[in-house]
C-alpha cells in the first residue's frame, strides 16, 4: 500500500468507530478527509445520526458539503470521540501536529473530547519525536522578534510562508513559525518553554492527548496509550 492507501485505511477504518448519536470531533488534514468522506456516506446512506465538531475552516466545508451536521465547541456540552491526522507519533503516543497549520483548534477540541484517535500512515510513526518541523503559531504583532528567541534558543525557527512569499495565516488570522530540530528528546520542557513565550499562543507538541493511533496499512494496526 502506497502512503495514500493507508491514509484511506486509517480513515475509513476510524469511520467505523463512530456511532448513532455521538458528538464527533473531526480534525484537519489529508488523512481526516478520508475520514470525513467515509462519515458522510455513513450519514447520507446508513442514516447515522451525529454532530460533527470541527477544527478548521476546510474540515467545516468538506463536512458541510457531505451533509452532516454541525455545531460549534461552545454549543455542546462533550465530545465522544475526536479523530484526527498527526504529523509524526512517538512510541508513548505523543505527537507533533500542525502541518497543516490547524493546530489550535485541533488542540481546544482535543482537550474537550472523552477520546481521542489518530489516524497516520505508517510513515509517520517513530521512537521519539522529531522527524518534522514543530509548528508554533504565533501572533503577527512581533512574530520576528520572537523567531529571534527561538533562534537564540538554538530552536531553527523559519517563518512558514505561502507560495507567493506571504507569512501563511492561520483560521484565526495569527502566523506559523515551524521549529526545525532533528529530534526532541525532552518534549515536556520544550512545550513549558515555548508555552512561557510571550507571543506563542499555541505548539504543535501534543503530548498525553491520543489514547489511540490508528496506521494504516495492508493490515491496520491500533496502538494503544501505555
Ligand atoms: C493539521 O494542522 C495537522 O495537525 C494535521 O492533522 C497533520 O498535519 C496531519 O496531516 P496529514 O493527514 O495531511 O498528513
Amino acid at each position: 500500500m502506497n502512503t495514500l492507501e493507508q491514509k484511506s485505511a486509517a480513515g475509513k477504518y476510524a469511520a467505523t468507530l463512530i456511532e448513532n448519536g455521538m458528538v464527533v470531533g473531526l480534525g484537519t488534514g489529508s488523512t481526516v478527509k478520508f475520514f470525513v468522506e467515509e462519515l458522510g456516506r455513513r450519514v447520507n446512506e446508513e442514516g447515522l445520526d451525529i454532530v460533527g465538531v470541527t477544527t478548521s475552516t476546510r474540515t467545516a466545508e468538506q463536512a458541510g458539503t457531505l451533509g452532516i451536521a454541525l455545531a460549534d465547541v461552545d454549543d455542546v456540552d462533550h465530545i465522544d470521540i475526536t479523530v484526527d491526522g498527526a504529523d509524526v507519533v512517538d512510541a508513548q503516543l505523543n505527537g507533533i501536529k500542525g502541518g497543516g497549520a490547524a493546530l489550535l483548534y485541533e488542540k481546544v477540541v482535543a482537550k474537550n473530547s472523552r477520546r481521542n484517535v489518530w489516524i497516520v500512515d505508517a510513515s509517520k510513526v517513530h521512537e521519539e519525536l522529531g522527524h518534522f518541523p514543530l509548528p508554533v503559531e504565533v501572533v503577527t504583532y512581533g512574530a520576528e522578534q520572537l523567531c529571534r528567541v527561538f533562534d537564540n534558543h538554538g530552536l531553527h525557527p523559519v517563518l512558514r510562508r505561502t507560495a507567493d512569499g506571504e507569512p501563511v495565516k492561520t483560521d484565526n488570522g495569527n502566523e506559523i513559525v515551524d521549529l526545525h530540530l532533528d529530534t526532541i528528546p525532552f518534549p515536556s520542557e520544550l512545550a513549558n518553554w515555548l508555552a512561557n513565550q510571550v507571543g506563542v499562543i499555541e505548539h504543535g507538541l501534543f503530548l498525553n492527548v491520543a489514547d489511540e493511533v490508528i496506521v494504516g496499512g495492508d493490515e491496520i494496526q491500533v496502538l494503544k496509550s501505555p
